[in-house]
C-alpha cells in the first residue's frame, strides 16, 4: 500500500523530473508499486480493507517522488482494461475540439469536492516510453481516456485539476463534448 500525498504537500505543485531510459531498478519497482496500488484499489476487497479511494490513474508525484511516471487503469467492462505505465509522457499534438466531464474531475490527493468542468483536449497524441513493454510509443486516445492521460500529465507539470476549473471556458468551448 502506497501513502497517497495530498494536495497541501508542495511534491504535488513542482515539475517532476524526467527519468533515465532503461529504467532504473528502484524506478521500475516504483512504477510497479503505483500499478499494484491502482488495481487494488478498484478491487472491492481490498479497497474496503485497506480503506483506498479506487482511482483509474495515478502520477509519482502523488505517493511522494518528483519523478516523470504516471499509471492509467481504466476498467473497459468484459474486454481488456485500458492500461498504460508511462515514463516521461508528452503531449505531441492535441484537437481544437474540447471535452469535459459532466460530473467533473476528482482526484485521489484531492479530499474535497471541487464541482465545475475541466476543460481538456478530446483528442491527444502522447510519445511516452512504455514500461511494461519497455519501448517508447506514441498513443492516440479521446474522449474519457484522454482527459485521464492530461490529468495524470497535469501532475507532473504540478497542476491540479481544479486549477483548470473557469466558468468563462463556457464561452470559449461553446462546442465542448460532454462526457
Ligand atoms: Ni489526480
Amino acid at each position: 500500500m502506497l501513502k497517497i500525498f495530498k494536495d497541501s504537500d508542495k511534491v504535488l505543485r513542482v515539475k517532476a523530473t524526467p527519468v533515465a531510459i532503461p529504467l532504473s531498478i528502484e524506478d521500475e519497482t516504483l512504477a510497479l508499486a503505483m500499478f499494484q496500488h491502482i488495481k487494488e484499489s478498484q478491487d472491492p476487497e481490498l479497497s474496503k480493507k485497506y480503506g483506498l479511494r479506487a482511482g483509474v490513474g495515478l502520477a509519482a508525484p502523488q505517493v511522494g517522488v518528483s519523478k516523470q511516471i504516471i499509471i492509467i487503469h481504466i476498467p473497459q467492462g468484459d474486454k481488456t482494461n485500458y492500461t498504460y505505465v508511462l515514463a516521461n509522457p508528452v503531449i505531441t499534438s492535441s484537437s481544437v475540439r474540447r471535452t469535459y466531464l459532466r460530473g467533473g474531475e476528482a482526484c485521489l490527493s484531492v479530499d474535497e469536492n471541487h464541482p465545475g468542468p475541466v476543460y481538456r483536449y478530446h483528442k491527444i497524441k502522447v510519445s511516452a516510453y512504455d514500461i511494461l513493454s519497455k519501448s517508447q510509443i506514441e498513443i492516440n486516445a479521446f474522449g474519457y481516456e484522454a482527459i485521464v492521460l492530461q490529468h495524470e500529465i497535469d501532475h507532473l507539470n504540478g497542476i491540479l485539476f481544479y486549477d483548470r476549473i473557469d466558468p468563462e471556458n463556457r464561452r470559449k468551448y461553446p462546442d465542448a463534448i460532454v462526457i
